[in-house]
């Protein structure tokens, strides 16, 4: 196969003959006799980074049939669940969640379709503008990125308004019910977490105008890697937003922190993974954190995975919850910001969360 020639982002590389142009990382891996990594790939590791996680370490795993099956006592105690897996990991696997194996499966292969795409049809989606509301990319939504990261993506605006490419044949169909039940979920799980930090079930859903909230669709490619060592998918990061619902097509390759290691997720089949996300610490008040995470990549396989982050609509002003702060014994510890305003600080690539959080929390 010819090497790639077309462009996708323009970088510094554009102005200097003697640094190869930038491309995605499929047209990278498709080139002819790729043994090695460019450099501009190669990440530097942390020499404490550790992910030997204690082996007795399980994840904790959330049976959402049971939070509506009738029975009280059972709600509660999952909702309890839920309260000590967000304090404690900030991650749980939801499973029973009534969205359908052949609609997960049919959404991750909608999107590797897209993937497959010739490049001149995905290319009509790239964009450094990371407000349009389809997005075709490589690498992460910063403006300067140290190194380039073993990721291609397809993302696109979900709610209040649906956008998606129309090709290939049938993927915004399948994306649009996909979206949908996995709101429905979400708005559930919202509910339940309302009900954990103590308020009424609606609690959040009218606290952060969820009839207009802002969710996203981030499919992500990691195509096989020659050098996996060196390189990462997404380097650790937390995600905006309230709750992230995430799937994979079963390859692995994401790592949660957890107490002071990077904890390989092994995800149970047909399971959501969900994370906590900043806009729930901030409103919680630091009760929920959000957790830092990574996708790291392999040599054998290529792995998809599908990212959905809920969050509140882009006009809402984001706080600590007034019911939750004391000014003696629990001070707010984050500054009130617009979700808008917050996306954008982001996109600056300063972990932005630090930035709005005081120096109490
Ligand atoms: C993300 C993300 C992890 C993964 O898209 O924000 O963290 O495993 N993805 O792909
Ligand atoms: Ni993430």
């Amino acid at each position: 196969m010819a090497p790639p020639t077309e462009v996708l982002v323009q970088t510094s590389a554009e102005t200097n003959p003697h640094v190869p142009k930038r491309t995605t990382v499929k047209a990278l891996v498709e080139s002819d006799g790729l043994t090695s990594i460019p450099s501009n790939y190669s990440y530097a590791t942390h020499p404490n980074e550790s992910d030997a996680s204690d082996p007795n370490d399980t994840i904790p795993t959330i049976d959402f049939s049971l939070l509506n099956s009738g029975d009280p006592h059972q709600r509660s105690k999952v909702i309890q669940d839920i309260d000590k897996a967000c304090q404690e990991w900030g991650f749980f696997m939801l499973v029973n969640h009534g969205v359908p194996e052949t609609l997960m499966k049919a959404v991750l292969d909608g999107c590797n379709e897209f993937f497959n795409l010739p490049m001149e049809e995905k290319m009509e989606f790239a964009t450094k503008d990371v407000w349009k509301p389809i997005r075709f990319g490589t690498g992460v939504d910063i403006k300067v990125e140290k190194f380039f990261c073993w990721r291609d993506f397809i993302k696109v605006i979900a709610h209040p308004e649906f956008h998606c490419p129309s090709k290939p044949q049938g993927l915004s169909e399948v994306v649009q019910e996909y979206c949908k039940r996995s709101q429905e979920v979400t708005m559930e799980l919202l509910k339940a977490i309302s009900e954990s930090l103590g308020f009424e079930e609606s609690y959040i859903e009218k606290a952060m105008n969820l009839k207009s909230g802002l969710q996203l669709f981030a499919a992500n490619l990691y195509p096989p890697c020659p050098q996996p060592e060196l390189a990462m998918g997404i380097p650790a990061h937390t995600d905006h937003g309230l709750l992230t619902l995430l799937i994979e097509n079963g390859i692995g390759g994401l790592q949660i922190q957890h107490n002071g290691n990077w904890f390989h997720v092994n995800p149970l089949p047909n399971s959501f993974l969900v994370n906590t996300a900043d806009h729930l610490e901030i409103l919680s008040n630091g009760r929920y954190k959000s957790i830092m995470h990574r996708a790291v990549v392999n040599s054998q396989s290529t792995r998809i995975s599908i990212a959905i982050p809920n969050g509140p609509s882009l006009d809402t002003m984001v706080s600590p919850a007034p019911e939750l702060v004391d000014n003696e014994s629990s001070p707010a510890a984050y500054v009130p910001m617009t979700y808008k305003d917050y996306m954008d600080l982001q996109l600056e690539g300063k972990p932005c969360l630090e930035r709005v959080r005081l120096p109490i929390a």
